[in-house]
């Protein structure tokens, strides 16, 4: 048995963050914001609307464009670093219930900026051995809440968002992932952090009193690592599978910042039309960033059946994946 990717889901907030809204919260220009990262905007959820509320309505989009019925669905992952609720309940079991998914399996995933390929990773395993038939996974983020909008390192990059997709079963090789790349490296954990409020910090009534989930990041030094090491992990993905980069139709890097996916483009030799950006209107989304990106090319009509896709993530913990994914596009019965 294969696991095959089959469907693409998304949803993008209505209200847009632009770099000239920014200009007047921190001392900053929409001219830096687009030299240093590509950044023009960014979409910012309602007040009342949570991580699993657009996690749901990625979710909706994703299954029905799968063919599938809602009751095929047997496991559901939510990647991501702004759930609902701080450890219980998990983002995915909620979504479960608003989607009315009875007794499924559901889980979160905390990998920062590569939730969505870890939670791919984990679909494609579970589809192979044959214990569950089709995953729903979804990256969703609601990293306003978590975003610190006196800081001008990080508040300038955040978005909010989530997208979806339907993993299944497949006895077609042709439409099998190919192949996973998961890693990880907790020394350069002070890199990428929410320093407060969880049992690294709260040891006393103040630390509780002061805890807050603001995202703190050492840009710079992120920065160089995540050229090094996204760089080798392609090379990497795409050496071991026999794979020329002329090869991929559609190269779906974590939205982090243009350079970062300039420097991986070129050390690919890519085509501008290979490289898939959404980083200029929707800013890092973390978890969600890649399946928005597919979403993109989905919708504009970009993305047909049998396209091969490479997924390339990093992020905090440090985590980082790639992924050799054909798209297998709806279940021909
Ligand atoms: N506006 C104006 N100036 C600024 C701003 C701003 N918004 N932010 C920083 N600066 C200043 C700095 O203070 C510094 O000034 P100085 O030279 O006087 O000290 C100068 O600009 C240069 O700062 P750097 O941090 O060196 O700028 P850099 O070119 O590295 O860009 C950025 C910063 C955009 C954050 C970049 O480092 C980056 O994208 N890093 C990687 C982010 C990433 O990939 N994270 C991982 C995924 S996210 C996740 O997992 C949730």
């Amino acid at each position: 048995m294969y696991a095959a990717f089959r469907s693409i889901g998304a949803y993008i907030p209505t209200k847009i963050l632009t770099n000239a809204d920014l200009e007047v919260m921190v001392d900053t220009t929409d001219e830096w914001i687009t030299k240093r990262t590509g950044i023009k905007e960014r979409r910012i959820a309602a007040k009342d609307e949570t991580t699993s509320d657009m996690g749901m309505k990625a979710a909706e989009i994703a299954i029905q464009r799968s063919g599938l019925k809602k009751s095929q669905i047997d496991m559901l992952i939510c990647a991501t670093i702004s759930p609902d609720y701080f450890c219980m309940p998990s983002t995915a079991t909620i979504i479960a219930t608003k989607l009315g998914l009875e007794k499924v399996t559901a889980f979160d995933v905390s990998a920062a900026c590569t939730g969505f390929v870890y939670a791919l990773s984990i679909a494609k395993a579970f589809i192979e051995s044959g214990m569950k038939k089709n995953v729903l996974i979804i990256g969703a983020e609601k990293l306003s809440a978590i975003t610190d909008y006196t800081d001008r390192g990080t508040c300038i990059l955040f978005g909010d968002g989530a997208g979806a997709a339907v993993i299944s079963a497949t006895e077609d090789k042709k439409q099998a992932i190919i192949d996973i790349h998961t890693g990880s490296d907790g020394s350069f954990a002070d890199l990428l952090m929410t320093p407060n409020g969880g049992s690294g910090s709260a040891h006393d009534e103040l630390d509780r009193e002061k805890a807050s989930c603001f995202m703190k990041m050492k840009g710079n030094e992120t920065f160089k690592v995540a050229v090094r090491t996204l760089t080798n992990d392609v090379v990497s993905i795409l050496k071991e599978n026999n794979i020329q980069s002329s090869e991929i139709k559609h190269f779906v890097p974590h939205q982090a910042n243009y350079r970062i996916i300039k420097a991986v483009g070129d050390a690919l030799a890519l085509q501008d039309e290979q490289v898939v950006l959404t980083v200029e209107k929707y800013g890092n989304t973390s978890g969600a960033s890649i399946p928005m990106a597919i979403n993109d090319i989905y919708e504009s009509g970009r993305l047909q059946e049998g396209d091969l896709m490479l997924l390339d993530a990093f992020g905090g913990g440090l985590t980082w994946g790639s992924a050799l994914v054909p798209f297998a596009g709806i279940a021909h019965h």
